[in-house]
């Protein structure tokens, strides 16, 4: 998507962080935003930013981890603009807990706003985008932890399935005019570390009590804390991705730090195939 002026962009999670700083910087580029997220509050004072710039922007509340209400977002982006372009699959929480804390609640708030809502919105949005005609282009969210895989189970696994499903998606609707971009950031400045804010009424009391404040994990969260803190501004994120969209980038990384343990998965997977070469498998 060479020219983005006039086009229409959906953007979920865009009341904070990464998907504030890409629906600024689509709306710098002359699109025209619907900003979709949970958080009522954070989802008013953004739009008012906005619209001080004299962005064409709007906002629906949504809980994208429940498909009737991302159906009930995509309505209203169409009643609101007409048509839509571009869809920007980013709302997501952290979570999910290490191995021996694990709670089938925490796995299934994060794998539903991570990685279901990111199903269900290519799902709603990809036919929208095709019936107009005129491309449109697919931007997911995952993260590193979506290519190499640490402690925070449920996460890594959401993040990873958002990379298989771009990847093969790319593929896949390449010829019907929609491109797929990955946005796998490294540290942003953002709200992130605090996600249980976002927590639904519906998984009350059913999580993991909040870590420790000392001990080796407690350790490890702050140092997560701190790296976050000090992240990469989300504003120059959203550039990267507006960047992205119109050269259709597969990957759009924020730096360079996580390269060479990247680049260590791969050795890691070369070694097994080394392991095994030469040999005539039995059939
Ligand atoms: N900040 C980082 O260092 C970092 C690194 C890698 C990946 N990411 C990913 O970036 C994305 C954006 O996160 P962020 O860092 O900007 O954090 P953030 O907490 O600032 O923003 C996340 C946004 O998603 C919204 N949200 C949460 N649950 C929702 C739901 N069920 N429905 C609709 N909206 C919901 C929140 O209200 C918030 O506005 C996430 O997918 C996150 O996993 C962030």
């Amino acid at each position: 998507m060479k020219e983005l002026a006039g086009k229409t962009a959906f953007v979920t999670g865009a009341a904070s962080g990464i998907g504030l700083g890409i629906a600024t910087a689509f709306a710098q580029a002359g699109v025209k935003v619907m900003l979709c997220d949970i958080e009522e509050a954070a989802l008013s004072s953004a739009l008012e930013q906005l619209k001080r710039t004299n962005a064409d922007v709007d906002g629906v509340l949504a809980d994208v981890s429940l498909k009737d209400e991302l159906e009930a977002a995509a309505k209203a982006t169409i009643d609101r603009y007409g048509k839509v372009h571009i869809l920007v699959n980013n709302a997501g929480v952290g979570g999910g807990g290490s191995y021996g804390t694990w709670r089938d609640a925490a796995w299934d708030w994060t794998m539903g706003v991570n990685l279901r809502s990111v199903i269900w919105g290519i799902e709603i949005f990809g036919p929208l985008i095709e019936r107009h005609g005129e491309g449109g282009h697919i931007v997911s969210t995952a993260s590193i932890a979506g290519l190499i895989s640490g402690s925070s189970n449920a996460y890594n696994v959401s993040k990873y399935g958002v990379v298989a499903l771009s990847e093969g998606l790319r593929v896949e609707l390449a010829p019907r005019g929609i491109g797929v971009s990955l946005l796998c950031p490294a540290f942003v400045r953002t709200q992130i570390t605090n996600y249980r804010r976002n927590l639904p009424q519906r998984f009350a009391g059913a999580l993991a009590a909040p870590p420790p404040t000392s001990g080796p994990m407690a350790t490890a969260i702050k140092m997560i804390r701190e790296r976050v803190e000090q992240g990469v501004d989300p504003a120059y994120v959203g550039e990267l991705v507006r960047e992205g969209v119109e050269n259709n980038w597969p990957y759009i990384f924020t730096d360079t730090e996580f390269e060479p343990l990247i680049e260590a998965r791969f050795d890691a997977i070369k070694q097994g195939f080394d392991g095994i070469r030469g040999r005539k498998p039995k059939r």
